[in-house]
């Protein structure tokens, strides 16, 4: 029985460990997997100059004021500090999921079954570079590394689990090895960690549609998120050291002024008890994330807008890494550049994969990943990705922005031009100057 047992577990691991070939598996087929694979959860202890342990939960399409104006939305920010400055990247949801753990778009501007090519890095790659433990939590995932479109009320149909909300799942780098696919787990199996002690120190959750407000309301999210939080809050081995952030992949309203800023908290152990309750309007976007989470472990940057994201305060006020400040009068953060994930919906179809940058030290201090190195050589980057906001000459995109380092007390002007010792990895002490990005000759914009 036992033998049997095992040739099964084997015959599953093999079969999970390949790229999905198609988008919607047979339900005999997902049941099949579901009985025999295993999720994979493994631990680490690597301490971090700021937390050591970082969590995401993300909500879905709310704009910033519909949050503030929650109460249980409300309660959490008085656990913890309200970043009041912190921009979504674009729309619909997944190249926000998709940038979060890639550090770009790739020009995605739609919710399509998209699979990122195995020589594209992600966040992944950077924490496996000091062993720092990771793992996903979906809701309703019906099967760890499940590489389907969604997984749906089985009765009723209504949306639970879908492909578009799982950043890792997007990437082949990710899903071609058994392993790490199986470290994206349902979300009964955060219960199961918490309960063993065997969460990871990075982690990504998606609720379902309904918890997630996507089908429902900011009110019905939130009244899911408290009670969680709150539970987690009083949980010592999940709040020691960690950093807990709680966001929304985008905004609600494609067109406004206020431009995809979602109310975004931070809370945990990680946060220091005089903070609490307070605000933080250091400009911050989804790249700021995986910038932070390099800074904090001392990993090195994917070298695309990770590299010039500024760094969560918690973590620059440690490194001395001095933000910008961003001018966000002119941003648009409400579509994206041009590349090989758009479907000309909302971006210019172009076969390129980006190249991203080789050299330069970016905002985490530790310079480019070997791999992006070594598989990009000789490449010039296709963007200047040492700006803290995305922006692309070319198409006339973000290309009015501007901004200055946060620090008022120096001399001297200068401009991006990718070089990104110029204007990356300064600490506080050196003076430096007004530094402007992005301004550059106002190309005519093909996307309006
Ligand atoms: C948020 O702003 C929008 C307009 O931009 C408005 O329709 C909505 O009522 C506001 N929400 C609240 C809670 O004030
Ligand atoms: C990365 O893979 C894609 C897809 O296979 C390919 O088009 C591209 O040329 C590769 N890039 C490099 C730098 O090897
Ligand atoms: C996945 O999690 C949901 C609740 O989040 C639970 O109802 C379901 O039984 C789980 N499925 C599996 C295969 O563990
Ligand atoms: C995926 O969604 C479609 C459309 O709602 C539904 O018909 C199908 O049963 C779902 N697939 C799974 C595996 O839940
Ligand atoms: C979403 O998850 C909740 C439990 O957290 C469950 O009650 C609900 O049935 C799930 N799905 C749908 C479609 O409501
Ligand atoms: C697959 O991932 C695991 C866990 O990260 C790693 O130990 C292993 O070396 C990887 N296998 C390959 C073939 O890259
Ligand atoms: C969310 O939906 C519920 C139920 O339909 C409703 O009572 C509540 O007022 C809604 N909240 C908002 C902010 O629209
Ligand atoms: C983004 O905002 C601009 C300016 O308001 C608008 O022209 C454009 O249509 C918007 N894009 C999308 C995808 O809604
Ligand atoms: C960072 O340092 C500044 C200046 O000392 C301080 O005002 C701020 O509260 C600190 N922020 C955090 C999150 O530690
Ligand atoms: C790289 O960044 C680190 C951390 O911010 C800093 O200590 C170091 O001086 C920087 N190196 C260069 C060459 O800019
Ligand atoms: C990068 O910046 C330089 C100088 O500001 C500009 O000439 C170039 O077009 C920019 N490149 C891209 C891809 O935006
Ligand atoms: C500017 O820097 C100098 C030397 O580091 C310091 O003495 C001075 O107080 C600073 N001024 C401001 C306005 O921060």
């Amino acid at each position: 029985m036992k033998v049997a047992v095992v040739t099964i577990l084997a015959g599953a691991v093999l079969a999970s460990a390949e790229v999905a070939t198609t988008s919607l598996p047979p339900l005999k087929e997902i049941h099949a997997a579901a009985a025999t694979t295993l999720p994979e959860s493994p631990t680490s202890d690597v301490k971090g100059l700021a937390f050591d342990r970082f969590y995401q939960i993300w909500i879905e399409n709310i704009d910033y004021n519909d949050s503030e104006a929650d109460t249980n939305q409300q309660w959490l920010a008085s656990q913890g500090i309200l970043l009041t400055n912190f921009w979504a990247l674009t729309h619909p949801s997944e190249p926000n999921y998709c940038a979060s753990v890639g550090g770009d778009t790739f020009g995605m501007d739609n919710d399509n079954f998209n699979q990122i090519p195995e020589n594209v890095s992600s966040i992944v790659d950077l924490l496996d570079t000091r062993g720092i433990s990771w793992g996903e939590y979906q809701e309703h995932l019906p099967y760890p590394g499940y590489q389907g479109f969604n997984f749906s009320d089985q009765e009723t149909y209504a949306p639970d689990y879908v492909r578009k909300h799982n950043p890792l799942v997007l990437f082949n780098s990710v899903v071609s090895n058994d392993t790490k696919a199986r470290q994206m787990k349902n979300f009964t199996s955060f219960d199961d960690d918490l309960k063993n002690k065997k969460l990871p120190q990075w982690a990504f959750i998606t609720p379902n549609m309904t918890n997630d407000a996507h089908d429902t309301n900011i009110t019905f999210a939130s009244k899911w998120e408290r009670p969680l939080v709150e539970k987690l809050l009083k949980n010592d081995y999940f709040m020691k050291d960690t950093l807990l952030l709680l966001t929304y992949d985008e905004d609600k309203t494609y067109i406004h002024k206020d431009g995809n800023r979602i109310f975004s908290i931070l809370v945990g152990g990680a946060v220091p008890e005089h903070l609490k309750g307070t605000k933080d309007n250091t400009f911050y976007t989804h790249y700021s994330m995986i910038a932070s989470v390099s800074a904090n472990w001392k990993l090195p940057s994917l070298g695309r807008w990770d590299c010039g994201a500024n760094l969560l305060e918690l973590v620059a006020n440690k490194t001395g890494y001095v933000n910008y400040d961003v001018d966000t009068s002119n941003l648009l953060l409400n579509e994206t550049y041009p590349g090989p994930m758009a479907d000309g919906e909302h971006a210019k179809f172009s076969p390129d994969w980006p190249v991203p940058l080789t050299t330069g030290n970016c905002s985490a201090g530790h310079g480019i990943l070997d791999i992006v190195k070594k598989t990009y050589a000789g490449k010039t980057a296709t963007y200047n990705y040492t700006s803290p906001y995305p922006w692309d000459a070319k198409a006339g995109y973000n290309n009015k922005v501007t901004a200055t380092r946060k620090a008022a007390n120096s001399t001297g002007t200068s401009t991006t031009d990718g070089d990104s010792k110029k204007n990356v990895g300064v600490p506080a002490h050196v003076p430096f100057s007004t530094i402007l990005i992005g301004l550059v000759l106002g190309v005519p914009s093909w996307f309006i």
